[in-house]
């Protein structure tokens, strides 16, 4: 069985405050996008594990996690041999880990006959972390709490995205912490997207993206803010950062001014993908 493990991007992150655990608590609506990783599963008597990144083949990895968490739940004693073709860049804010973890938990139900509840697997992929639920779910959707609320949203377009990334890479938790200390007020760019949401508002929508982290990650990365303005001079109607970065999307009006774009950020020695919101 080959499965597509979809990233996703933050079109708004607004951060609201601390949550009881100690997560910070967020707005955020979030959109799965086709740029995909590639996970094939097949059955095996002991749990393997392989990717194209060796990096990645450690038992920390989300997929072995999730699979761990998959047979535990079941009981099937049953096993499989997985192997990653990584393709999201990581980390870089774009859900990667957690997009592998979705699939797996989904992919492996689907092989064993569906022997856990969608709310079962539900469960065990936000124990797995902030973006698997998301990542399950599969569509725009208002998230809340510290990811796993959420709130489906239909009549998103089905915008043309560029995601590109520089060299630096940033730690999540550290990212939260320079949040913290920075003491900024809270945005509200969530709400501002579903009243453009509502009004079908396509140019509103795009002018409503935004996200928290930016004056923090300026700051840890400069990068970030160099690849937004090329983003935004190479055409694009709106640039924004994703998740804790250090990828940056941007929204453009035709798929060919994107691919143009993507063509024109690798000629400038970034990563730079073309896909589109799901
Ligand atoms: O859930 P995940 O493993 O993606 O979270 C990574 C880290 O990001 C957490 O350990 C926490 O420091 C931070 N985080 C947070 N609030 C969230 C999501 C993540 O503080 N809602």
């Amino acid at each position: 069985m080959i499965i597509k493990a979809y990233a996703k991007i933050n079109l708004t992150l607004d951060i609201v405050g601390i949550l009881p655990n100690g997560f910070h608590g967020l707005r955020s609506i979030m959109a799965p996008v086709s740029l995909c990783d590639h996970i094939t599963i097949e059955k095996s008597n002991t749990l393997q594990f392989d990717c194209n990144i060796k990096s990645l083949c450690s038992d920390d990895n989300l997929c072995i996690r999730a699979a761990n968490a998959f047979f535990q739940e079941s009981g099937i004693s049953e096993r499989v041999s997985i192997y990653l073709q990584k393709n999201i860049p990581f980390p870089a804010g774009l859900g990667g880990g957690s997009a592998d973890a979705a699939a797996i938990l989904k992919g492996l139900n689907s092989l064993f006959g569906n022997p856990l509840t969608q709310q079962q697997l539900f469960n065990l992929g936000a124990k797995l972390g902030s973006d698997v639920p998301i990542c399950m779910h599969g569509s725009v959707a208002l998230c809340e709490g510290r990811g796993e609320i959420l709130t489906p949203l239909s009549g998103v377009p089905k915008l043309n995205i560029v995601i590109a990334i520089g060299g630096e890479r940033l730690s999540t938790p550290l990212v939260f912490k320079a949040y913290d200390n920075a003491n900024l007020p809270v945005q509200n760019d969530t709400d501002n997207f579903i009243t453009a949401l509502g009004q079908s508002d396509t140019t509103a929508l795009i002018n409503a993206c935004g996200n928290a982290f930016e004056p923090v990650v300026d700051k840890l990365c400069p990068e970030t803010t160099q690849i937004r303005s090329k983003l935004l001079a190479l055409g694009a109607l709106n640039a924004r950062l994703s998740g804790s970065g250090p990828s940056v999307y941007g929204i453009f009006q035709t798929e060919s001014d994107a691919v143009n774009a993507v063509t024109q950020l690798q000629n400038m020695g970034y990563s730079a993908y073309n896909c589109k919101i799901m």
